[in-house]
Formats: structure tokens, sequence, C-alpha cells
């Protein structure tokens, strides 16, 4: 998952505390309080607004409410992995439409829509490739689609994307009935283990979900946090800036090895290696970072600390020398600045591309730890970001190769429970649909770093045929 490393918000942690000395007591069961606080800011009548325990839960209840047996319901590929568990999970088929490379294509969103569908599912940032679609580009979208269609814009990553740059859906919403967005304090607000989000819609939309709030209800110290959290709004702005700025610099260090990571809204980035991201995946994981792979797409790169990810941006170099990938030299200076404690001695002779050894970059780095979650019961590969403050780089240095495995079953475990208390229908593990598993057409050529645009994900479900 792609958590945000920044220290808690001013004010969460008592907010907490205080409400966790009162968790005897029924206080708040439908987030009233809450729901008239968030719809106070957004200028809306509460009506329009429905909480619940992470914006995970609020589209499996949408989904489950406005989907169902006999529909449709069509989504971006590569998109939220989740999407096509939730979409069964409410009994309808997911649709999956191919990205033009990193980007949405909207007109193929827009032809894949049937008579069948209910709801489209966009995610805006892009997860995992941090796409933005911008106001016009919406704005056309919804133009393009039927009126029996219901869009669902997911918000998650919203503050991380360069301001302006995304499309206003709640403005969009207001005039247009067809129009729903879901945001979570998971990111941004950095809330995620106390699970919070909230789903804005017209009246009509949101209320059939509020008669599954008695089971997907918001805690009552996830309320005080999230409350706690709004008035922070000008330090979460400042630190989901600065999460931008590590994770714009990242970038600029990967596409200085002439990797093809586009820009990203999100607080990861998108790197489509094609044959290579199995390699890269082993190489980071070996070294203790353990990310994520999309479907033979591409791999999806968390952001963490500024060591942390100086260190991944160490490893990164030293993998793009060893496999040749850079598109010139990695002068051994530029590397050793990169991770600051690196051992001079570790670092190899200027005229080599190969970087310090990996226990070498690994104990320099005296923050690195491996966060790790697995997505609930989807495949065993583990998403996994880097956080400070938590291990030590002894730890990461010497669990280096029980790590991935390791951490894929706690996160694994912690996920599944988490999704089966929020999910109103929770699919037995095996039904969850492997990515590549139901496809319905042949494997497409994997892109390669030349060539990132290349079709190369493998959607997990029907696939449209547009
Ligand atoms: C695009 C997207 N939407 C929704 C979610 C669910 O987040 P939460 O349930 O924590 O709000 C995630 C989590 O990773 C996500 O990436």
């Amino acid at each position: 998952m792609n958590e945000n490393h920044s220290p808690l918000l001013p004010g969460v942690a008592q907010a907490v505390r205080e409400v966790g000395e009162r968790a005897n007591l029924t206080l708040d069961p439908l987030a009233t309080g809450l729901t008239e606080e968030l719809a106070d800011r957004l200028g809306l009548s509460a009506d329009r607004v429905v909480t619940g325990p992470g914006s995970g839960a609020l589209l499996q209840m949408f989904l489950s409410t406005h989907a169902g047996p006999g529909t449709e319901v069509v989504h971006a590929w590569p998109s939220f992995e989740m999407y096509p568990l939730l979409i069964r999970n409410s009994g309808a088929e997911p649709v999956a439409v191919r990205s033009d490379g990193p980007r949405h294509d909207l007109a193929a969103l827009a032809g894949a829509v049937t008579d069948r569908t209910r709801v489209v599912l966009l995610c805006n940032p892009d997860n995992p490739t941090g796409d933005v679609v911008g106001h016009d580009q919406l704005a056309e979208f919804l133009t393009a689609l039927p009126p029996h269609v219901l869009v669902l814009v997911d918000e998650a990553y919203r503050e991380f994307a360069e301001p302006g740059t995304l499309a206003d859906a709640l403005a969009l919403a207001a005039d247009d009935e067809r129009v729903a967005v879901v945001r979570t304090f998971s990111k941004s607000h950095g809330l995620l283990g106390l699970r919070v989000g909230y789903l804005v819609a017209p009246p009509s939309v949101a209320a059939p979900l509020r008669s599954l709030t008695p089971f997907f209800r918001v805690s009552t110290p996830a309320q005080a946090a999230a409350s706690a959290a709004l008035r922070a709004e000008d330090r979460m702005r400042e630190q989901c800036a600065e999460v931008a700025r590590e994770r714009d610099r990242v970038r600029s260090g990967l596409l200085d090895l002439g990797w093809p990571v586009p820009p990203s809204g999100g607080n990861f980035l998108w790197v489509p290696l094609g044959a290579r991201n199995q390699a890269l995946v082993d190489h980071l994981a070996a070294h203790g970072v353990v990310v994520r792979e999309i479907a033979g797409a591409g791999v999806r790169l968390g952001t963490g600390s500024p060591e942390a990810n100086d260190a991944v941006l160490a490893l990164a170099k030293e993998f793009a020398a060893a496999q040749e990938l850079a598109v010139g030299s990695v002068p051994a200076a530029s590397v050793a600045l990169a991770v600051d404690s690196v051992s001079v001695a570790s670092v190899a002779p200027a005229d080599s591309v190969s970087v310090a050894s990996a226990a070498s970059v690994a104990s320099a780095v005296d923050s690195v730890s491996v966060a790790s979650v697995a997505p609930a019961n989807t495949e065993p590969a583990v998403t996994v970001a880097l956080a400070a403050d938590s291990v030590s780089a002894a730890t990461v240095a010497s669990t280096a190769d029980s790590v991935p495995a390791a951490t894929a079953a706690t996160a694994a475990t912690a996920a599944t429970a988490a999704t089966a208390a929020s999910t109103a229908n929770p699919a037995p593990a095996a039904t969850v649909a492997p990515a590549a598993d139901t496809a319905t057409t042949e494997a497409a050529p994997a892109p390669t770093a030349q060539d990132p645009d290349a079709p190369g994900p493998q959607p997990p479900g029907k696939e449209s045929a547009v």
C-alpha cells in the first residue's frame, strides 16, 4: 500500500487517546458529526456525504448498491488492483480497458460502456501509473457517457497531485447526477490504520449506501482522528507537497538512467521496464526493498523518507548498470552522493557503473525499514514502501533475504482481516482473481524500456474489445 510516511498530523494522537479513554461508549455510531463537518467544509448538504471505514469500504458499498449480478463495471487497466475484486464481490462483472501506456484512454473507456454497464470507476490520480486526468478531459469524458451510467471518481491520492492539474470532480458532480467522488484519510492525512474515508454523491445515489453503514461504521477514535486531521489542513498540505517533491526527485534520478518514468500525481512512481520488471523487483527485494510489479506492465515504486529514497535510487542505478539499461554511464561520485553515508571504499572506481554493494547501501541508510502490506489475497507479490525510523539498517541488511516472504505473510493476514471486516460480502480467498488468471485474451507482449507504451498489462477480468 502507499502509505504516507510523514509524522502524524498535529492533534491526531491526542484525539485518539482521548476517545480511546471512552471506547466503552457508543458515542456517535453513524459518524453524524464527522459527516456534517465534512459537508460543511465542502459546502454541501450532509445528505450528499457518506462516511465509511476507508475508501475501499465505500467503493464496495457503492458497487454493492449500484452494480450487481448481470451488470458490468468498467475500469481502466492498469488501475487499482482491488477494483476487480470489489466489482466481483458485488456480483457484477469487471470490464478492464487497457490504458494508453500509462495514460487513461478515456475514449476507449467510454466505448466500453454498454447497456449492462452501471458504473465506471476512474482512479484520479491513477494507482499505479500516477496518471492525472484534467478537468476538461473529465468533463468531455462525461459528455461521452450515457445517462444510465454512474461514474465514481476515486481520489485516494488527490493531495499529492500538482495543484491545479487534477479535475475538480466535486464541481462536476454538483451539476451532474451521474458523478460521485470517493476520498480517504488514509494517504494524505496519514490515517491508514484508523480506516476512514468519505463519498460524495447526489442524495438519491448516496441514500441507499446508508443502510449499509451500521456494519461499515467508522470507529469513534477514527472519527476523532479525522476531525483533528481536518483542522490541520495546512500541515497536511505541506507534508503532501514534501512527499511530491521527493517523488519528483526520485523520478528525475530514474529518468537520468534512461528509464521511461511518467510524471505521477500519486505518492509513488510507475516504472515500466517490460521484460526487466521482475529483475528490478528481485534486485530491490534482495536488498530489503520490496516493491510491486503490476501484471507484467510495470513496477510501482512507493516513496519514503529522503534517506530511503536515496537508497532506492542507489539500488536502481546499480540495477541499471548491471542490466545495461542506463543510457549513459553513472559516475561513481554521483552515486556516492545519492546515499550519503555509503562508505567510499565500497563505491566502485569512477569509470565503473557498478555502485556500492547491497549491504553497504543498506547499512548506510540508518532509517530504512520495510513497511509492507499485501493487498488482500490478490497475489503473492507484496507492496512495500520504504519507511523511516522503525527498523535499523542492520536489520534490513541482515534480513534482506527473508523480508519479502515474511512481510508478505504478515501483511496479507492483516489485509485479509481488514477486507473481511469492511466487505459486505467478502469473497473467499479463492474467488479473488489473480491478475492474469481470468484474462480473456492472449498475453500481450511485455513493453520494453524503449517502448513503454506497448501493451503489456494483463487485465484481470473481461477485457473490453474496444
Ligand atoms: C486507488 C485507491 N483507492 C482506494 C484505496 C483504499 O484506501 P483506503 O481504504 O485505505 O481508504 C486505495 C488503497 O491503496 C487505493 O490505492
